[in-house]
This record gives C-alpha cells, structure tokens and sequence, in this order.
C-alpha cells in the first residue's frame, strides 16, 4: 500500500460514534483496516474478523496501541455458523451492535464468462452477496430488537456498471446495491438504517496485481476523471458519515466513492 496519507480525509471524523459497538468485516487489511482506523479514532469500539487471525491480532495490536478500543473476532462470512458466533459473542461482549460495516470481499479472477467455472461464481457469490446477507441477518436480529442500527455494505463501481471479465463479481456486487435498498426499506419504522458506498479503483492488495501492470494501471487512471487510485482512508469520512447520527434521515442511500468513475 500507498505511503500517501490524505490527513484531510483522516480528520473528518464525525461526532456522535463515540463508544458505539462496531463490527468490521475484513477489517484486519485494506480498505477495512483504514475503516476499523476511522472507527476507532472515532471512539467506538471495533470488532474486526476476518479469516487469518494473525493479520486481526496484528491490527488489533495496531489500534489498541493508539488508545482505541478493539477486538479481533476470526470468522469467515461466507459460513452461517462463523457468522451467528461472531454477533454472539459481540453482543455477549458488549451488549449490542450498533454498526455493521460489510467490507469482506475478494475479486480473484479475471476473466471472461464462458471461461468461469461454477465453483469459481460460487466462491464470489458465497463471499460477496451471500456473506454480506448472514452479516445483516444476524447483526440485523440484535439491531431490530434493540430498535436501533445502522448497517454500511461496501459495494463497489462493478454493482453499479458493468466491468470486464468480472461476471461474479458485477452480479454480487450488483446484488448487494440492490440488498442495501432492500433492507432499508424492510427495517425503515425499526430504527435500522441500511447505506452502501461504492468505491472506485482503492490502493490495496485486491487490485495490486492491476497496479503492478502499468497498462493496466494506466486504463484504470486514464478512465479516473480524478486521475489516480483513491487512498484507504479516503473511503473512511463516506462510511464514518452514513454510520453516524450525521445520516439519520439517510437510508437506502449508495454513495460513490470512485474519483468520478461513475459520474462519466
Ligand atoms: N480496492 C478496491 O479498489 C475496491 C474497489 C471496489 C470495491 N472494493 C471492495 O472493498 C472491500 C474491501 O476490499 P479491499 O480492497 O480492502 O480488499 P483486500 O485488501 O483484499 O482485503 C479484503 C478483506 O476481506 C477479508 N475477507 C475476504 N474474504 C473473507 C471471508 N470469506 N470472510 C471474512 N473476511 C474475508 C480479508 O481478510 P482475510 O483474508 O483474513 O479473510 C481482508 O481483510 C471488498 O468488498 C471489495 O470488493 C474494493
């Protein structure tokens, strides 16, 4: 990753997430990580899962030695059983979820439809779309029953236009855009409120293989009315802001993220 920092995104930590119960999936590296950062910085407590529970201990180390308040919960959210243990032993540990971020995702394969296997779809499927529904089904039953909730799914530009050789990947993400809307209606007179941002082209390891081609590279920022990659923690204000009382009248709603990407 990037050595930028863009402390001007740092800095626009809204008020009012000050101890609030945060769950961060895939939390412990990219975008997730600089989400958990934004969270904590904020005051709430993060609980990051991912699968490898070094890279949680690792983050978690990292935020606790700042003085933020974190744990790391290992949990796959493409299994229903990892899921409903993971918002246990939250609720168990705090007593609520009062944020649920839907970050985990993976785009491992590059290539056209007719050349994709079913267990590739699958494993897209069941990570990207299936795992973001046991996250709000799970975290949703704690947050309708305490009448309060606010969940931010990360989308991406593939949900919202189409991109090559990414046939998984555009209808997971297409799906959770539409998941987002969904949810915010089903549980709009419950007190849970269900956003998305939608990120462009992010300097992470997910498209570190895109980065390391300059071709590549080059069509990626060449097609960026802003001209280059965003930084991790410019996504943070975008998902900081819809988890926040800042967003209270705001649900339903899908913010780009994409330098433009999607404005052209
Ligand atoms: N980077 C971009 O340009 C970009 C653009 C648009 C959208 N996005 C979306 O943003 C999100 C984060 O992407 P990123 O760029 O930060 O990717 P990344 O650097 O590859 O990190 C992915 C994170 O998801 C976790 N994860 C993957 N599969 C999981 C599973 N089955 N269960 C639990 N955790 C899982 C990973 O942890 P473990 O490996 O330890 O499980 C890791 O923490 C994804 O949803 C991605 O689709 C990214």
């Amino acid at each position: 990753m990037s050595a930028r920092v863009f402390p001007q995104a740092l800095a626009a930590v809204p008020d009012g997430l000050a101890d609030k119960v945060v769950i961060v999936t895939g939390g412990g590296r990219g975008l997730g990580r600089a989400l958990a950062e934004g969270f904590a910085a904020a005051g709430a407590h993060v609980v990051i899962t991912g699968r490898d529970a070094a890279t949680l201990a690792e983050t978690v180390a990292a935020l606790t030695a700042r003085g933020g308040s974190a744990l790391g919960v290992p949990a796959d959210v493409a299994r229903a059983a990892d899921v409903e243990a993971l918002c246990a032993t939250v609720r168990d540990a705090y007593g609520r979820i009062d944020v649920l971020v839907n970050n985990a995702g993976i785009n491992p394969w590059y290539k056209p439809a007719q050349d994709t296997s079913l267990d590739e779809w699958q494993a897209v499927i069941d990570t990207n779309l299936t795992g973001v529904f046991l996250a709000c089904r799970e975290a949703g039953r704690v947050m309708l029953a305490q009448g309060a909730g606010a969940i931010v799914n990360v989308t991406s530009v593939a949900g919202r236009v189409a991109l090559a050789k990414t046939t998984a990947y555009c209808a997971a993400k297409g799906g959770v855009e539409l998941m987002t809307r969904q949810l915010a209606l089903e549980w709009a007179r419950k007190g849970v409120r269900v956003n998305a941002v939608a990120p462009g082209y992010f300097e992470t390891d997910l498209t570190q293989g895109l980065r390391a081609n300059p071709a590549l590279a080059e069509r990626v920022t060449g097609r960026t009315p802003m001209g280059r990659f965003g930084h991790p923690s410019e996504l943070v204000g975008a998902c900081l802001f819809l988890a926040s009382p800042a967003a209270s009248y705001i649900t339903g709603a899908s913010l780009a993220v994409d330098g433009g990407w999607t404005a052209a």
